[in-house]
């Protein structure tokens, strides 16, 4: 299986409530790009070549040292982005639905509490990271990873995400994390988050 960069379901521009057009291109086609070229590179020839990437990043602490590391940072960072750039739109609603947010409700209190859960973990995360909502057997948990660290991996199933690595933002915002983290909510496509949810 050789992998591959997923094209966007939206122009570079689309979203420009959240970010700009030159930092999502280079996100894209640069940093994205770059993590699909090494992961093929690290695993052509071995026997881990057609295992897909779910499994690569379920079964990364049984992987060879050689192969690991990369599959951790490169398979992470292809994993974490397909996530990330397939969760935006231009055009969603401002919160979820259904099931979803009966479950968000459950776990947080309301939307409200969670949206302030997932913002705290998102702008306290010290350094290159990830901030989630993953589901957790019943349950729904907010974290944050470091590097391109999977939830997969910890055996939860990944929801929503947000970049807070500075190359997703640095242009716009410089050191303003916080309010990129607070735009974010301007570009979710809940919809897709409530698919994920519900698969
Ligand atoms: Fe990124």
């Amino acid at each position: 299986m050789k992998h591959k960069l997923p094209d966007l379901s939206y122009s570079y521009d689309a979203l420009d409530s959240f970010v700009d057009e030159k930092t999502m291109k280079i996100h894209h086609t640069k940093h994205h790009q770059g993590y699909v070229d090494k992961l093929n590179k690290t695993l052509q020839g071995t026997n881990f070549e057609d295992r897909s990437l779910e499994d690569l990043l379920k079964g990364l602490n049984e992987l060879p040292d050689k192969v690991k590391t990369s599959v951790r940072n490169n398979g992470g960072g292809h994993s974490n982005h397909i996530l990330f750039f397939g969760g935006l739109t231009s055009d969603g609603k401002n919160k979820p639905e259904g099931p979803l947010l009966e479950a968000i409700e459950e776990s947080f209190g309301s939307f409200e509490e969670f949206k302030n859960k997932f913002e705290e973990v998102a702008k306290s995360h010290f350094a290159s990271g990830w901030a989630w909502l993953v589901k957790s057997g019943n349950d729904l948990e907010v974290y944050s990873t470091r590097g391109h660290d999977s939830p997969i991996t910890d055996g939860y199933q990944p929801l929503l995400n947000l970049d807070i690595w500075e190359h997703a933002y640095y242009l716009k915002y410089q050191n303003k994390r916080g309010d990129y983290v607070e735009n974010f909510w301007k570009v979710v496509d809940w919809k897709e988050i409530e698919e994920r949810f519900e698969a």
